[in-house]
């Protein structure tokens, strides 16, 4: 790994494991563990370390300077991209769906402060930058005049690179374990783990979106493109998405609340808290059977709690 990148790594927190006690899993005889994602840094938290440590690498390695992405204005990607940029010497363009709001939310605000140069598009814009996929596909009118040294990373830093780092998480968990549970968006982050599991082990995805059958599909695909990888141990709740992508109503944000009081453990709406909503939704309705053993990634993405 390159030098810079080494250099910031040592700035990260280990992720531990913090055991969650109720008399649910007490009673249906789960055990159940948070692997502490969100503690490993305070602002590349969760999944964004993972997805991106190999990619930033790759961007340095091949004398990139300049590192353009999408997202959302509540963006976790962004975000994280943004200060690693920084950190990195990189500059860092980002596009961002809709027009550009009177007043920026406050992740939209950090990015800009760490100096992310903001480009506000139109949706039809946004949805063919999806069509993007590879580091130096994007057409030239996206990129700046001289088209050197500009490293295009798509939607959530849904690559292939991105799956290594992710498999680092499953490689630091040291308990015997039966099921890994996870968030969604564009499935990356579930498909690394999927593809680093022992064989044993089953991997259960949350999706944040609503509508997301295409996702099993988009699943298949990274994995098969990554490793040529056929697994079939893992599925993914479509039905805890309160409403579609952000959506969220007072049995979540109860639920959420209740969950930090009682584990000390702090989730969001937008992905964590509704995986696991589901997860004990799920653990209530007999689906995991007595004895299994469930490790439940905790993705971060806390800053998007803010208004
Ligand atoms: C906090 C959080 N959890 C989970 C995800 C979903 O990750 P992926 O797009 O890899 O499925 C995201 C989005 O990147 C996120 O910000």
């Amino acid at each position: 790994m390159h030098p810079q990148l080494l250099e910031l790594e040592k700035k990260f927190n280990p992720s531990l494991l913090t055991a969650i006690h109720s008399p649910l899993l007490e009673q249906k005889q789960i055990e159940l563990w948070v692997k502490r994602d969100d503690l490993i840094h305070p602002v590349i938290s969760g999944n964004k370390w993972r997805k991106l440590k190999y990619i930033l690498d790759h961007a340095i390695t091949i004398n990139c300077h300049t590192i353009l992405s999408m997202g959302g204005a509540y963006s976790n990607h962004l975000h994280a991209l943004a200060f690693a940029g920084k950190q990195l010497g990189l500059k860092t363009i980002g596009y961002i769906r809709g027009e550009r709001p009177e007043n920026l939310s406050p992740t939209l605000q950090d990015i800009q402060n760490w100096g992310m140069e903001l480009r506000f598009i139109s949706r039809a814009e946004y949805r063919e930058l999806r069509n993007y996929k590879k580091y130096n596909e994007l057409p030239a009118h996206y990129l700046k005049k001289s088209q050197d040294g500009q490293y295009w990373l798509p939607e959530g830093g849904a690559t292939e690179l991105a799956l290594l780092g992710v498999g680092e998480l499953v490689s630091e968990i040291d308990r015997v374990y039966d099921v890994v549970c996870v968030p969604c968006g564009t499935g990356t982050t579930f498909a690394g783990i999927i593809s680093s599991v022992p064989e044993h082990c089953t991997v259960q995805g949350f999706s944040a979106l609503k509508g997301a059958g295409f996702l099993n599909k988009d699943v298949e695909k990274i994995l098969n493109e990554f490793s040529g990888n056929k697994k079939t141990n893992w599925t993914i709740q479509l039905d805890y998405h309160f409403g579609g992508f952000a959506k969220r109503n007072n049995a979540l944000l109860l639920f959420i609340e209740d969950f930090a009081q009682q584990h000390g453990v702090e989730l969001e709406p937008v992905y964590t808290g509704k995986m696991f909503y589901g997860l004990f939704d799920l653990i209530q309705q007999d689906f995991f059977k007595p004895g299994q053993r469930i490790v439940a990634v905790h993705t971060g993405g806390l800053q998007g709690k803010r208004k």
